[in-house]
């Protein structure tokens, strides 16, 4: 295709889109030194602060090692906001800083949770917030069960006799490290807060794209029909990102893109793009069905995993002042480590709709651009009246959802080319948010902090979603933790590129390629 123009615009919005303003709170986050929480979290509260998304009576709370006072808290809140939103006026940037406290401590240390209930209590009082207290867990992950024990212990995350307040905690991934682990975790979670009170959190469950999977779906008559294995041939789920590993090695070698992708990220949008229609949008109906769906999946067979799975590792690139450094060459990474930075997979499910149809999964830092999609091939026509003027190639119909960075929908399809010749054309329909909507997207983060705060688990992985995942991966950490000849190897692979060539051969052996 060369070029071209193409227009979608709104017609008529639905009568239901204001979004509702969370009850008075106060949000205690863990780990407030951290990256997390000053790339996403609190940037994020104050999207939805300029959105008049925030109770007017809300508060944070910072918690960390750090000896930090109000005060130095409050200037890093406001450096992190000033270099986030350049364009806002220092007044509103300090008027929110002000609604932030700080306190220090040692989690370990009884006496923390004591002065946290009493810091607790006096910011209730001042702001009028009612009780009602968000926790989020944005700490390492060997750190978070002590913070939740004592949580527990000093009676802070109660909801009972205290007025009809709520507790919730926010649990940030990765959710253990297999199913054992998590399965231990969860039961860490249960022994103090109830499953309504936990929000283990997937940010790719708050991305508008894929949450527009189940709109995009089941409202509108004409897809479903074709969504299964009469009409689709295959489907590709990709997650590539440029960057490597960055500053995140030490966490990163004790993970891996299974772990840290896979588990999580790509199964939530397997599970959203395959799942069975459910009733309704309620929390629990939408959560049966991903969790139905993930159990249809056909267990990886250990002693064949390198038919299914294909595991890489960027080696170093470049040359000179483009050189780019190879993931063992890391900052704090093994000169011999073993850990994947890339994984494509061939999945199967073993249901009436998706009998036979290969999903192939990929994900991988260092690939040759940041994009993530979801396309699912359409069967060709089962007879074509136009031999001689098709395209040289077969051109199935392709529908694309484009989770990032354009976000927006194309569907490919063939279309005869003005002029006296007949002549097939294949072109794209597009439709993108951006254009379309003329806003900036939100970021995850803030729908999901709005959702933790309405007290609304859909998009929140419920304990059988983690479950049910781990189940299906944990064997092939296991199989590859042995390091037998032929399971699991680690193939190199160029910086730049789409991985390792052995990933080919996932959908090459079914005569299909990678997009
Ligand atoms: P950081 O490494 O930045 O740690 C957060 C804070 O935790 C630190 O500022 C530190 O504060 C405190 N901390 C570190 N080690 C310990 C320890 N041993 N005991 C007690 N406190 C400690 O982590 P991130 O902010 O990157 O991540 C937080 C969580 O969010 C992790 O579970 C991570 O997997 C998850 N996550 C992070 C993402 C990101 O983009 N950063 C993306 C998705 C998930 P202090 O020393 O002041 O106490
Ligand atoms: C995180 C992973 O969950 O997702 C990171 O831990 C990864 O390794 C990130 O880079 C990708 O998220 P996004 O939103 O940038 O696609």
């Amino acid at each position: 295709m060369t070029g071209g123009h193409a227009r979608a615009r709104v017609l008529r919005e639905g009568p239901f889109c204001l979004e509702d303003r969370p009850p008075p709170c106060g949000v205690v986050i863990f780990g407030a030194s951290g990256d997390l929480a000053h790339r996403k979290l609190l940037p994020a509260l104050f999207a939805l602060h300029r959105r008049g998304l925030l109770p007017p009576a809300f508060f944070v709370l910072g918690c960390a090692r750090s000896p930090l006072g109000d005060d130095g808290f409050r200037e890093r809140v406001r450096a992190t906001l000033r270099a986030r939103f350049p364009d806002r006026p220092a007044g509103a940037v300090r008027a929110f800083a002000d609604r932030h406290a700080y306190l220090s401590g040692d989690y370990d240390d009884p006496a923390f949770y004591r002065r946290l209930g009493e810091r607790l209590a006096g910011l209730e009082a001042e702001a009028g917030t009612g009780g009602n207290r968000l926790f989020y867990l944005a700490v390492p992950p060997g750190v978070a069960p002590r913070i939740i024990e004592g949580l527990g212990a000093a009676g802070l995350a109660r909801e009972e006799g205290r007025g009809g307040a709520w507790a919730r905690v926010v649990a940030e991934k990765p959710f253990g490290r297999d199913l054992a682990s998590a399965l231990a975790l969860d039961e860490r979670l249960h022994r103090v807060l109830s499953e309504r009170q936990i929000y283990r959190i997937d940010h790719y469950l708050g991305k508008e794209t894929v949450q527009n999977i189940l709109m995009f779906r089941f409202a509108n008559a004409i897809f479903e029909p074709v969504w299964n294995r009469r009409y689709v041939d295959h489907v590709q789920i990709t997650v590539a990102e440029a960057a490597g590993v960055e500053h995140r090695a030490g966490y990163y070698e004790g993970a891996g893109c299974l772990r840290d992708m896979f588990q999580n990220h790509m199964l939530q949008m397997l599970s959203l793009v395959a799942m069975e229609p459910p009733a309704s949008f309620g929390a629990d109906r939408v959560r049966d069905e991903k969790v139905k769906l993930l159990r249809a999946v056909r267990p990886f067979p250990p002693e064949e995993l390198g038919r299914w799975l294909v595991r890489g590792q960027y080696g170093p690139g470049g040359t000179g002042d483009d050189r780019v450094a190879g993931y063992r060459e890391e900052p704090g990474v093994a000169p011999d480590s073993r850990v994947e930075t890339f994984v494509a997979a061939r999945l199967l499910v073993d249901n009436w709709r998706w009998k036979g149809v290969p999903f192939y999964l990929r994900s991988g830092k260092r690939l040759a651009r940041r994009v993530s999609e979801i396309a699912i091939t359409f069967k060709e026509v089962p007879h074509s009246m136009f031999e001689g003027l098709v395209p040289a190639e077969p051109a199935p119909n392709v529908l694309v959802l484009n989770v990032q960075p354009e976000e927006g929908v194309a569907l490919s399809i063939q279309t005869k080319k003005p002029g006296p010749k007949s002549c097939l054309t294949i072109l794209s329909m597009d439709f993108s948010y951006r254009d379309v909507f003329g806003v900036e997207m939100p970021e995850a983060y803030e729908r999901l902090l709005l959702d933790c705060m309405l007290g609304d688990q859909t998009l929140f992985l419920r304990h059988d979603d983690m479950e049910v995942a781990w189940s299906l991966l944990t064997p092939v950490l296991e199989a590859w933790a042995e390091e037998r000849p032929g399971v699991g190897e680690v193939y190199p692979y160029e910086p730049g590129s789409w991985g390792p060539a052995a990933a080919d051969g996932l959908p090459g052996a079914d005569g299909r390629g990678w997009r």
